[in-house]
């Protein structure tokens, strides 16, 4: 099934949130309020297949760190799992960075979220956690950094 990539637009917001607590497999939409779609879409990623959306990347320049990146949320529809998309939404990602001027990329998950651990690791980024209460107390987080 051919996949096509290409920037996200505001109104990609509704179909995103439609799936992610399904793509997931557990509540996770209230961590995408509708804010990142519609001031970071120049910089977020959706990939579509005949059946829909099929990924999608949401990431930033920092406007603060002018050295860093940082994607927030990615996610790959369960039928297209394993097939190197989230890796392809991530190197579009970096090369977006890049041109920028960015040296790093950073992104953070849940000490549970074992997929993301592995994928992330896979992706070259260096893991460092869990980081006690580094969300607040309580919420614990797992920090990913990568060079670019
Ligand atoms: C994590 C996720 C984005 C990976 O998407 P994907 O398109 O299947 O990943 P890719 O096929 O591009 O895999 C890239 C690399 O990561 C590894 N990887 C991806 N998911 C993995 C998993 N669950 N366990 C172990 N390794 C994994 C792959 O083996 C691959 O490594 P390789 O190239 O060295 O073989 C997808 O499983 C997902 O959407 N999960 C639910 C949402 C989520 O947890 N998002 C991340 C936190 S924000």
């Amino acid at each position: 099934m051919e996949t096509r990539v290409r920037q996200a637009e505001p109104g990609d917001y509704d179909q995103i949130i439609g799936v992610v607590d399904g793509w997931w497999g557990r509540p996770i939409a209230s961590v995408l309020p509708r804010l990142f779609l519609d001031h970071f879409h120049r910089t977020s990623l959706v990939a579509e297949d005949a059946e829909g959306t099929a990924g999608f990347l949401v990431g930033f320049l920092s406007p603060s760190e002018p050295a860093h990146a940082y994607i927030h949320f990615v996610g790959v529809a369960p039928r297209a799992r394993g097939r190197g998309l989230a890796r392809d939404l991530y190197r579009r990602f970096f090369d977006l960075a890049a041109s920028d001027g960015r040296t790093a990329v950073r992104a953070i998950t849940s000490p549970q979220n074992e997929g993301s651990i592995a994928f992330h690791t896979a992706m070259g980024f260096t893991v460092t956690g869990p980081v006690a209460g580094y969300d607040g107390p309580g919420v614990d987080r797992m920090v990913f950094e990568r060079a670019l």
